[in-house]
């Protein structure tokens, strides 16, 4: 007799009755197993899906990290959507996509589980110091007019940690890890599409301000010494603050500020242990 029994590993389903959103999940596609949800979602996109349709997918083949990396993604354990967004967008909306996706995820897991989600710059999600979440915003472009966009979203949820590949293992962590008991995948999909939905139309209504004030205020990573590993060089700085497009704004020691996009490598600084001195308005104002 098989030991994996079905109340262990249940099959992932969509609630479309418990959506309360207009937009966001206004078309569903749910997948047994995909290359990549993002890129089902373009392919949907081309063939004339709907904005706000989302690809959910139980397991990805060959699923996308930032930076070229690859985002482990075996089945019956952990949730891989994408949404996509129709567009124009004004440039600073499209910026802010990846901080309104991690900002659902964090709500979506406090409200289901009670646990400290946070927030980590550019675009984690972070429980107990360990990534729970990751997103990756990809977009087409056509001139200099975005014609549509795709928010990708990766949730490690019932992944127990002796599971994961021994190179995971020292800096993710899973929802189930960390409460101790399996969640509700489908209920998790159905809280962060509603959470999502719900942010977007404030973002739309309001500007990036507000959110990426609310993002600010539980972000691990501002007030902290951080190391930056781009392009041009190594260097140890403060990070400050975010700007409206969504860099990383960094303190020199001499007192300098420099932005610093998303295709840099930043890290704790070794030896910083300082707890952050205030988490609130660090998003520069617009
Ligand atoms: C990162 O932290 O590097 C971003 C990870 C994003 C992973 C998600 S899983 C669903 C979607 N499809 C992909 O191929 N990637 C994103």
């Amino acid at each position: 007799m098989s030991r994996t029994t079905t109340t262990e590993r249940p099959p992932l389903t969509v609630p479309r009755a418990d959506l309360t959103g207009g937009r966001i999940g206004s078309r569903i596609d749910l997948h047994t197993a995909v290359d990549s949800t993002n890129t089902t979602a373009f392919e949907a996109s081309g063939a004339g899906a709907p904005d706000g349709t989302v690809i959910v997918a139980d397991a990805q083949r060959a699923g996308r990290g930032r930076l070229g990396r690859s985002w482990n993604s075996p089945p019956g354990r952990n949730l891989y959507l994408s949404i996509v967004l129709g567009a124009p967008f004004p440039r600073q909306t499209v910026a802010a996509l990846p901080f309104l996706a991690a900002v659902a995820l964090r709500d979506a897991i406090r409200d289901l589980t009670g646990l400290d989600a946070a927030t980590k710059w550019p675009n984690d999600v972070i429980i107990n110091g360990r990534k729970v979440g990751g997103i990756l915003v990809e977009a087409r472009e056509r001139g200099s007019q975005t014609t549509v966009a795709v928010v990708g979203i990766g949730v490690n949820v019932n992944w127990p940690r002796r599971s994961m590949p021994a190179d995971l293992r020292p800096t993710a962590t899973s929802i189930q890890t960390e409460q101790g008991r399996a969640v509700s995948r489908p209920r998790l999909l159905v809280t962060l599409l509603n959470r999502f939905d719900a942010g977007y139309e404030r973002l739309r209504r309001q500007g990036s301000g507000p959110l990426l004030e609310d993002w600010s205020r539980t972000c691990i990573t501002l007030g902290r010494r951080v190391t930056i590993e781009s392009p041009s060089g190594i260097i140890t700085a403060t990070a400050v603050a975010v700007d409206p497009s969504g860099r990383l704004m960094i303190r020199r020691p001499d007192g300098s500020t420099t932005a610093v996009t998303a295709d840099a490598v930043v890290r704790p600084a070794i030896g910083d242990l300082t707890a952050p001195t205030t988490r609130r308005s660090h998003a520069l104002r617009h």
